[in-house]
């Protein structure tokens, strides 16, 4: 294989074979590919596009760089959910032990988050003694024991992927949808549920911030999916403003375990559109893996919460990880009072920004800007209005919390009431589930 001839090729926009891009991936792999070859790469097909057999191999290729997982000994169909990332996104906590309790395996390797907020895995590392590395021999065993596992990603599951977003998200080469789609679908691939659900968020606070945008990862995501033996469908759904009350990790965890308890805990009242997404989405899992009506699917896992069963599964599964939900509870009680973001003025909450909200949770503690920075896992905020709400002058919309570095309360302050914008007319409401990708 010569590269520079690969090169020339996708720079003119011709397609090359799926053994060509394989071999360039495995060889790039094992260090006998450049940096510099690879970006190359990457900006070419930013410019130039991949058709559906190119991204394909390329899925396949980082798929095949790494471990791939069979659960061909687990006695139930698999399904995972991935989400796009969005604000306040805690859905992982209620759906995974969700659809576990619908009788589905659920095997699902999460992330650390890199920017303004926390990932699952630190969301469940705020958990006193969760410990989210497993090895993937211990991933399996909570898989077999509980139906589900939060587990951090290990270096074993589509290498070349790590090695490929760190040189992309340098080279200005991570808006690809054919590399976006390689990079989310390998890794899911190698996890090897036989089902998948996608969630493309979209929105100011997402990754993909216009429908059509959205629509197109969908799409993309969905094809891959298909194309590589899997069911799948996808989810375009709403991320203007935060999912559910709260943004931190702590906070989003309470937020997760009261939906499951079915209680609205410390908050005013429980989050709605953490409910009925979580629901939407498990549902989609069970329907598709257990081959049944979705709206029997859906009255399922209404069901499962209600009687308690996902809560247990997501109890089993926090001590499985070495976690004591008693002791979580102890640190909740013990950080300190909340500085208050009170309305300026009589009127109904118009609009919460998504992005500015994850901004006042960054500076708040609640985020990384480098992989090596700590996050504090009590930092964050807690929404106490949500859309279209009526509120009075003095108020109080949002609780911030920063017991670690509480300098920072002012700037937070500042971004939390320019976040929430009250108007004097009541707004309309806002769908959640924007589009659906079959
Ligand atoms: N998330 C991923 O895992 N990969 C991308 O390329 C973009 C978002």
């Amino acid at each position: 294989m010569i590269v520079k001839l690969l090169l020339d090729r996708k720079r003119e926009g011709r397609e090359l074979a799926p053994d060509e891009i394989y071999a360039l991936v495995a060889a790039y792999t094992r260090g006998e590919v450049p940096d510099y070859q690879m970006a190359a790469f990457a900006m070419a097909v930013c410019c130039k596009g991949m058709t559906d057999a190119e991204t394909l191999a390329l899925t396949t290729a980082m798929r095949d760089s790494g471990d791939s997982l069979s659960w061909d000994d687990l006695p139930l169909p698999t399904a995972d959910k991935h989400s796009t990332g969005g604000v306040g996104d805690k859905l992982s906590l209620v759906i995974q032990p969700l659809a576990a309790a619908c009788g589905l395996g659920v095997p699902s390797l999460t992330g650390r988050g890199l920017g303004l907020t926390g990932g699952t895995a630190d969301k469940m590392e705020s958990i006193p003694g969760y410990v989210a590395g497993l090895s993937l021999a211990d991933y399996r065993k909570v898989v077999a024991a509980c139906g589900c596992s939060l587990t951090v990603q290990t270096g074993e599951i589509a290498p070349a992927d790590k090695k490929l977003y760190a040189l992309r998200d340098v080279t200005g080469t991570v808006p690809s949808i054919p590399l976006i789609v390689a990079s989310i679908l390998s890794k899911k691939l190698a996890e090897g549920a036989g089902t998948l659900v996608f969630d493309v968020k979209c929105g100011a606070g997402a990754f993909m911030k216009t429908r059509p945008e959205a629509a197109a990862l969908a799409k993309a995501l969905v094809a891959g999916a298909k194309g590589a033996g899997r069911k799948a469908v996808a989810l375009v759904t709403a991320m203007d403003e935060p999912l559910g009350f709260t943004v931190g990790n702590a906070l989003e965890v309470q937020e997760a375990i009261d939906v499951l308890k079915g209680e609205s805990g410390q908050a005013a009242r429980s989050p709605g559109d953490v409910v009925e997404l979580s629901v939407e989405l498990a549902a989609r899992m069970v329907a598709l893996a257990r081959e049944m009506p979705l709206d029997e699917a859906r009255a399922l896992c209404r069901a499962r919460l209600a009687d308690g069963s996902a809560w247990t599964r997501f109890a089993e599964m926090v001590r499985l990880h070495g976690g004591d939900l008693a002791a979580f509870q102890k640190e909740l009680d013990k950080v300190p009072p909340p500085r208050l973001v009170v309305a300026a003025a009589n009127g109904f909450v118009a609009a919460i920004d998504a992005q500015k909200v994850a901004q006042a949770a960054f500076e708040l503690g609640a985020g990384r800007a480098q992989a090596t920075d700590a996050i504090d896992p009590a930092a964050g905020v807690r929404l106490l209005v949500a859309h279209g709400d009526k509120v009075s002058a003095g108020q109080p919309l949002a609780e911030l919390y920063a017991p670690a570095r509480p300098e920072r309360l002012a700037v937070a302050a500042r971004l939390a009431e320019e976040a929430i914008s009250v108007s004097g007319d009541a707004p309309a409401a806002r769908p959640l589930v924007l589009e659906v990708v079959e």
